[in-house]
């Protein structure tokens, strides 16, 4: 079970699961160039107990090297970071009994049924006995893979392969979990599963999840906080509705309308505006403020509005918007 945060507090002064400062890591490539790499270029995060904190960016942003130094699997070249109080570099070894890891794209022993790859990392972890098969059995059933607890891993779907992935994470009740791209390559219908799975773990349970994804959506859906990573540097950090507002591409009225599309050229707070197939698309500085205007100019141009929609601009504007 994790923690109260009331006992925690003995242990950690904060509130905070994790923060880190200033954390760098250069790879070195193979022979022969040996060519630096510098996935993380000073990293800073501050992640409160009990969220769901995203870390989004492009392949190569330095995602999974970022969840491996929290993880305590990777070394930082410089910086630190302290997880649940403690030093990932000094403290590793008692870290690591508390927290977990999930990835999409794990890969586990091919000839293993699900439910022996859970009994293997159960023993890892050090679970025996009636305990481990008690474990195995509620974790099977949680995640949805009870049906398949004796097909071989090689013929698991993705999606099951990801959730037992997830089931592994849970052996250890772990306070800290780190998801690494838990939906990547699912069908849609799969994925909702799976995100609905980790939005009940942080309520069920009040475990701090850290979830790494470029899918913009599934990190609105679930984290209370993001940040922007790419090339080794957080560009951004905050909720969904604070970035949005930082940014602020201007708001998106949609209107369907018949008959003539009027010219909107000088109506203030227009910033763009594209008519096509009966649909007229308008950037507007604010939604609120310039609707009536909008409506107005275009019934007194001879339009019949049919439909109206005031579009709230997505992560994935934001984060365009950033990367420029
Ligand atoms: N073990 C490694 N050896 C060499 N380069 C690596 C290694 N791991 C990651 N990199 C490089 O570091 C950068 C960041 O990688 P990664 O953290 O995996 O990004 P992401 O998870 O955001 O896709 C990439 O350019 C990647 O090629
Ligand atoms: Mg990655």
């Amino acid at each position: 079970m994790p923690v109260p945060i009331s006992e925690a507090s003995a242990i950690s002064p904060t509130m905070l699961a994790i923060e880190a400062q200033g954390l760098h890591k250069v790879f070195r490539g193979g022979w022969p160039t040996r060519r630096r790499k510098e996935a993380l270029r000073g990293v800073a995060v501050a992640i409160p107990r009990g969220a769901i904190f995203g870390i989004l960016g492009p392949n190569g942003a330095g995602k999974t090297t970022l969840l491996s130094i929290l993880a305590t699997l990777l070394l930082p070249d410089a910086g630190w970071a302290r997880v649940l109080g403690l030093d990932v570099v000094r403290q590793a070894r008692a870290l690591r009994a508390r927290v977990n890891l999930a990835s999409g794209n794990a890969s586990f022993l091919w000839a293993l049924t699900a439910e022996e790859i859970l009994h293997f990392y159960g023993r890892l972890y050090g679970l025996y006995g009636r305990g481990r098969h008690r474990k195995v059995q509620a974790l099977l059933e949680r995640c949805e893979i009870e049906p398949y607890r004796r097909v071989p891993y090689n013929e698991l779907s993705t999606g099951l392969k990801q959730r037992l992935s997830l089931a592994k994470a849970l052996l250890n009740d772990p306070e800290v979990l780190y998801l690494d791209e838990p939906t990547v390559g699912l069908d849609p219908d799969i994925a909702v599963r799976i995100r609905e799975q980790i939005a009940s773990l942080r309520r069920e349970r009040g475990i701090t999840i850290v979830l790494c994804t470029h899918y913009m959506r599934e990190a609105e859906q679930l984290c209370d906080e993001v940040a922007f990573l790419r090339e080794g540097r957080i560009l951004a950090r905050g909720s969904a509705a604070e970035l949005k507002r930082e940014i602020r591409t201007g708001d998106r009225i949609r209107v369907r309308l018949e008959g003539p599309v009027p010219a909107l050229a000088g109506l203030p707070g227009v910033l763009e505006a594209t008519a096509a197939e009966g649909v007229l698309e308008c950037v507007v500085d604010d939604a609120v403020k310039r609707l009536d205007d909008l409506l107005g100019a275009l019934r007194e141009g001879g339009a019949v509005v049919r439909d109206v929609r005031v579009l709230e601009p997505d992560l994935e504007e934001v984060f365009l918007e950033l990367a420029r």
